[in-house]
């Protein structure tokens, strides 16, 4: 498992739209690891694919202890979302510090292979159903800051801009912090 460098708004293949997985074979299952490996070492709870600059439909969601087993989405597709709606914050590891209100479906129900190319039909709620949609958003190289309005949106990349005043390039390291940092 390796730990790969994270795309940054701005970085075109956020904005692609990914290709489905045609067979799940060893690559896509290293690449199933490293977004784990990746996302955990960054203290994501969600992440795709295209946010490691591999323009396919995969990506993992861990909302952690709570809600258990983690989940690896390879084509998935939203069959069932429910009319009810919530409204929450949301970030993105491909945007650092960077939060605003999205508003989302309450529960999905989705259809996705897992990591043995298994189809699997599974009932999200909450949090666990936001974070599915949010990566599920990001293989259509949709990004929560298009759910926001245009004025937040405006300030939400004033900011962004600001805070990349200095870097060039759009990706980044990812370092996991020592054991024991707080
Ligand atoms: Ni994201």
């Amino acid at each position: 498992m390796t730990i790969r460098q994270l795309h940054l708004l701005g970085s075109p293949v956020l904005r692609q739209r990914s290709t489905p997985v045609v067979a799940v074979d060893d690559a896509v299952r290293r690449l199933v690891d490293d977004l784990f490996e990746t996302m955990h070492a960054a203290k994501g709870v969600g992440l795709a694919a295209n946010q490691i600059g591999v323009a396919r439909r995969v990506a993992v969601v861990d909302v952690g202890e709570d809600a258990p087993p983690p989940l690896v989405l390879i084509n998935p597709r939203i069959v069932r979302a429910s009319e009810l709606l919530e409204t929450a914050e949301e970030g993105c590891l491909s945007i650092p510090d960077v939060y605003g209100e999205v508003e989302r479906h309450l529960s999905v129900t989705l259809e996705a292979l897992d990591r043995e190319a298994r189809p699997y039909t599974v009932e999200l709620s909450g949090f666990k159903a936001r974070a599915a949609q949010h990566e599920i958003d990001h293989l259509n190289g949709v990004l929560f800051l298009d759910h926001v309005s245009a004025v937040k949106r405006g300030l939400l990349l004033a900011k962004w801009k600001k805070s990349r005043k200095g870097h060039s390039g759009y990706v980044k390291d990812v370092t996991p912090e020592p054991a024991g940092e707080l």
